[in-house]
């Protein structure tokens, strides 16, 4: 069976940088050490008046293209992903070819271009039917890419704003790929929820400990189906776990909560019941809310444990770096995760040919996929070619004064004029409107 996955991957940050300790918090009136320790954020990447969800995705998949030598000719499909979307008809996908084509002598036309919406799984979503395409075999030798892209902006003073962040991932899907093999391993949890939604509107309507808490359930459920697929997971499964990061602390308790549902009726259980005592199982307990009290008193000391923390350390911690440091960028976020436990492997020299990456990727409404990748020959080079290091130094950090001009300049329902703090540089950028409301790019030398 021919092997598909990713191939190469490349990141494009928006230009600023807003200082969430130093910055946002004393503006906010809150203690630094709420974003830094409390979410986990030390800053988060904005778009410049002339960025967008369009020209981030256009010059990350510039940069791919450029980077591997493509021409358009060997794109068979391109499927954005994205919750930010400006137009409920066009695509965004025909946006960025249409961009791509001012760059390149030949056209897209031969591609199968669409939108994939489903909050934060998208991006994952437009992964699996760049898979399911190669491995039917439609795709005429060509590669599709995929690219999730969002200004992932709340409503001023939403406690999301703490979390805000913008950006795009690129990634070439093909076969034979350079950096994971997608593995036919998945499984999902889904439901109809109300947790974070955009009905006609531009910023969400959020209910925040309620996502949280439907974050969790829907990614334990699709751990579940995962397994009916893949066997038990076991902690030692994975090289990595990259989870959907809307912020590190969010990832901070689904790690934990996958952690004790792996280590169930394994040594790692009986080692540890010595120190903490096993795990609660329900049909002990008669009342459902008994249950669950003695589980987070389980999950509470068992993340204090030696053999929980060095897990954490080892296989979680290394997909946040990058978040850290960009906020959540929605369809974008997990695939950052990965490309930050690849970077961190890479640095430390980590042998990961033939390790298996467990992917938990989430979208708010809900839905949850947990799928195995991978890793394989070549990853090492097309890692390093990854400058995401050398753009998050080159952000233009702003003001708070700044930081309010910037998401009036963003909020479609202000009338602003847009004042750019930044000059572009060899990128596509925002031009304007069209005769007919659409939004027009050129390309800055
Ligand atoms: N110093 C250190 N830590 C502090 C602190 C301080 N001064 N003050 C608070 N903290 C800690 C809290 O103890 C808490 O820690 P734990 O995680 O260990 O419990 C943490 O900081 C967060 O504090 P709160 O629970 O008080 O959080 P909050 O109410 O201020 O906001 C939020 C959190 C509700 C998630 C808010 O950021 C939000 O609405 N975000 C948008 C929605 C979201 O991201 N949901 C996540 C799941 S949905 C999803 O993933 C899809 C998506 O991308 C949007």
């Amino acid at each position: 069976m021919t092997s598909v996955g990713i191939d190469a991957i490349e990141i494009w940050t928006g230009n600023l940088e807003l200082d969430l300790p130093n910055t946002f918090a004393p503006a906010q009136g809150k203690d630094p050490e709420y974003y830094t320790k409390g979410i986990g954020l030390n800053a988060s990447s904005f778009p410049d008046t002339y960025e967008d969800i369009v020209t981030m995705g256009a010059n990350a998949a510039y940069r791919l293209m450029e980077r591997k030598g493509l021409e358009p000719a060997d794109i068979g499909r391109i499927d954005v992903a994205t919750e930010s979307s400006f137009d409920k008809s066009k695509p965004i996908s025909t946006y960025v070819a249409g961009c791509l084509e001012q760059v390149y002598d030949g056209d897209f036309h031969h591609a199968n271009k669409g939108e994939r919406k489903f909050a934060c799984i998208a991006g994952t979503q437009c992964l699996d039917d760049a898979y399911n395409w190669i491995r039917a075999g439609r795709n005429r030798g060509r590669a599709a890419l995929v690219i999730a892209t969002d200004t992932a902006l709340y409503e001023r003073d939403d406690p999301g704003e703490a979390t805000q962040g913008a950006g795009a991932v690129a990634m070439l899907i093909d076969e034979d790929p350079a950096i994971v093999e997608l593995t036919t391993e998945q499984g999902y949890g889904s439901a109809d929820e109300t947790d974070f939604l955009k009905p006609q509107q531009q910023f969400p309507s959020v209910d925040g400990k309620r996502s949280m808490q439907v974050y969790l359930a829907r990614m334990r459920e699709a751990l579940e189906d995962y397994e009916r697929v893949a066997g038990d997971s076991h902690p030692d499964n994975f090289a990595y776990v990259p989870f959907h990061t809307p912020f590190p602390g969010m990832v901070r308790k689904a790690a934990v909560l996958a952690y004790r549902h792996s280590i169930r009726n394994t040594p790692i259980e009986d080692e540890l019941a010595e120190e903490i005592g096993r795990q609660p199982r329900r049909e002990a307990f008669d009342d459902e809310e008994a249950y669950e009290e003695a589980v987070r008193e389980y999950m509470d000391a068992l993340k204090e444990t030696e053999h929980y923390q060095e897990w954490y350390a080892t296989t979680i911690e290394p997909t946040l770096t990058i978040s850290r440091e960009v906020g959540n960028w929605y369809t974008g976020s997990v695939h950052v995760a990965r490309t930050s436990a690849l970077i961190h492997a890479l640095e430390n020299d980590i042998d990961l040919v033939g390790e298996t990456l467990g992917v938990g990727s989430y979208g708010s409404g809900a839905q949850a996929e947990v799928h195995g990748e991978i890793v394989v020959e070549g990853w090492r080079d097309e890692v390093a070619a990854i400058d995401i290091d050398d753009q998050l130094d080159d952000r233009r950090s702003i003001t708070f004064e700044e930081y309010e001009s910037i998401h009036d300049a963003h909020n479609h329902d202000k009338d602003v004029e847009p004042v750019e703090l930044t000059t572009p540089e060899n990128e596509f950028v925002f031009d304007g409107w069209g005769r007919m409301g659409e939004r027009t790019y050129r390309f800055v030398e």
